[in-house]
């Protein structure tokens, strides 16, 4: 019997302030796409915006259903807009962040499982890292370079792919 330990690393940023230009940028398009948040039941507003290569923004919030398993959350509203326009313009960087006036968020929210799930197949489609900036607004910025740090014992198998 072997014990194996995987680390994981993130950047830890006491606000957004230190962040470059450009991830600022993302983190108020995330913030701005919480407007459109449809979330009635929950009252949690999540906002997710994508840097592509091109240095478009495409953005995403979460969208409740009255039946529930019917709605989606905002990282993968914002990632199918994109698979479905701009599947050739790499995802650089997605921000996250999310807003409730009922409690107060002290930490980011991190995404659930599938969106996590959503996010490595595409990683793994356009054959290269994408950033994840979870932001929580006034509080800690946590930075990843990848998906492998949340899912290091993602599910995947290349001989699924067709033509792989
Ligand atoms: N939600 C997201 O949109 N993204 C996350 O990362 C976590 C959860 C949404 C789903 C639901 O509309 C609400 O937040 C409460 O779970």
């Amino acid at each position: 019997m072997v014990n194996h330990e995987i680390k994981v690393a993130f950047e830890d940023y006491s606000s957004v302030g230190e962040l470059s230009g450009d991830d600022q940028e993302l983190c108020a398009a995330a913030v701005s796409a919480m407007e459109n948040s449809h979330s009635p039941y929950s009252k949690f507003k999540v906002g997710a915006a994508l840097r592509l290569q091109s240095g478009k923004i495409v953005i995403g919030s979460n969208q409740e259903n009255v039946a529930f398993p019917s709605g989606l959350c905002a990282e993968r509203v914002a990632l199918f807009h994109w698979g479905a326009t701009y599947p050739d313009d790499q995802i650089q960087t997605i921000a996250v962040t999310a807003h409730t006036d009922d409690f107060e968020l002290l930490k980011p929210v991190t995404p659930c499982g599938s969106c996590l799930q959503v996010l490595a197949e595409y990683e793994k489609k356009q054959n290269s890292p994408i950033r994840v900036i979870l932001y929580c607004i006034n509080g800690p910025v946590w930075i990843t370079s990848g998906i492998e740090s949340f899912l290091p014992f993602l599910f995947f198998e290349d001989r699924l792919i067709p033509n792989a």
